[in-house]
């Protein structure tokens, strides 16, 4: 098998993790993308490992029942959404067996929940990377290459409606970037080479930042307003904050004057919950920038900058309540391991990654926490991403 090589027509088996269907081709595993479980098709080889390959369905012999065919106009070609060609419904049960599998095979759970919609599927997205082309016009990067597949004329679909189209459109602290003012030579081609801006909508409206830039923005999350950095971690959803706090609250039933961690707390989502809630809050988190917003976000909390397994043994031996909402690595067995020493009554886990869940709920296990719910949410639809919430009692 070589890269650029037509194969098939080839049967397409389950969806794996990473959100591509596994199929074999003469023995070796082909990790293919935009086909479905079930159908025939035509894969052109993009990537060849010495255990896999990964491929495009380029043509559909035998289409599935759950095929659409994609509200993009660029599905397939730019890298944001893998799921577009993918019934809204069937997009779920997709993410479902994902999961399923996962906590099946790394932590041994049997879950029989669903994936939850979460609305709206489109117009959602409140943060995006882009990068331009070489003629100035925003775009995002096809999947694994620093090729630019520019915007279609109305934008990205998953964007929300606020979110700029254009840099021109651009109302921000950067003003080197506007096409026609750099280095005032109008007739020149505006960017000599791609630019990347992150795409930021908040209470001041839709704008876009060059990275690296310290200007703040300000969300609102029920009640509470959070000052963040432009720059630094917010979930992508509109609605992920109120969902997800929605979700651990649901699951902690927080009691005043309980004692509650929020780790790897950002700019203190969840501490200001908690807080609200009446607890007395410590929160840790590795970001600097972002643990000054949180003390000004969240003033009731205790805050401590430090990387989460050097850094607990700064807060209080004991907790009655913890959140975990580790990066895509995971929390890991260190850290679950000291959550569990600190004997809470009740832990919440918000993961971004089924896998990373999964070992780690395998590692809380060892300490005696079992999962009593899991629920997860499709905070990132047209997408294989899903975001999940799982409560751990003693
Ligand atoms: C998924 S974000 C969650 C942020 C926050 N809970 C929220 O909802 O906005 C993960 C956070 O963990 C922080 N982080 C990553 N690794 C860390 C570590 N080893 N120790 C402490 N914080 C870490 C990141 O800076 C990031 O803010």
């Amino acid at each position: 098998m070589q890269v650029g090589e037509l194969i098939g027509p080839v049967d397409v088996g389950p969806i794996a993790h990473g959100g591509h269907c596994v199929a074999r081709v003469d023995g070796q595993v082909v990790f293919v993308r935009h086909a479905l479980p079930g159908e025939l098709v035509q894969v052109r080889v993009r990537d060849v490992t010495r255990r896999f390959a990964r491929g495009d369905a380029v043509e559909i012999v035998r289409p599935a029942d759950e095929r659409v065919s994609p509200p993009c106009p660029v599905a397939g070609e730019c890298g944001g959404c893998d799921f577009q060609h993918v019934a809204p419904a069937f997009q779920l049960e997709l993410k479902r067996r994902v999961l399923a599998e996962q906590l099946q095979r790394l932590a041994g759970i049997v879950w029989d929940g669903v994936v939850e919609p979460v609305d709206p599927l489109l117009g959602s997205r409140y943060r995006m990377r882009f990068v331009t082309d070489a003629d100035g016009r925003l775009g995002l990067r096809a999947h694994r290459s620093h090729e630019v597949v520019p915007l279609p004329s109305e934008g990205c679909r998953l964007a929300h409606a606020s979110m700029p189209r254009r840099v021109r459109e651009m109302a921000t602290d950067s003003a080197d970037v506007t096409p026609g003012e750099r280095g005032g030579e109008q007739n020149r081609s505006p960017f000599d080479e791609p630019a990347e801006y992150l795409g930021v909508v908040s209470a001041e409206g839709g704008r876009l930042f060059r990275p690296g830039t310290d200007a703040l923005v300000t969300q609102q999350v029920g009640e509470r307003t959070f000052t963040v950095a432009a720059d630094g971690f917010w979930q992508a959803h509109v609605a992920a904050p109120e969902v997800l706090t929605a979700a651990v609250l649901d699951g902690l039933r927080p009691e005043p004057d309980e004692r509650a961690f929020d780790l790897y707390c950002g700019v203190g989502v969840f501490a200001g919950a908690l807080a609200d809630a009446g607890c007395q809050v410590w929160g840790v988190e590795g970001n600097k920038a972002a643990i000054a917003l949180a003390r000004r976000n969240v003033p009731q909390a205790r805050f401590q900058v430090g990387d989460v397994a050097r850094t607990l043994s700064r807060l209080p031996g004991r907790a009655d309540l913890v959140v975990l909402d580790p990066p895509r690595t995971g929390a890991g067995k260190a850290v679950m391991a000291a959550v569990a020493r600190l004997r809470p009554r009740a832990v919440a886990y918000v993961a971004c990654d089924p896998a990373a869940l999964a070992r780690d709920l395998g590692f809380a296990a060892e300490h005696g926490y079992r999962a009593s719910s899991i629920r997860a949410f499709d905070l990132f639809g047209m997408t294989h991403h899903l975001e999940a919430v799982a409560i751990l009692y003693r």
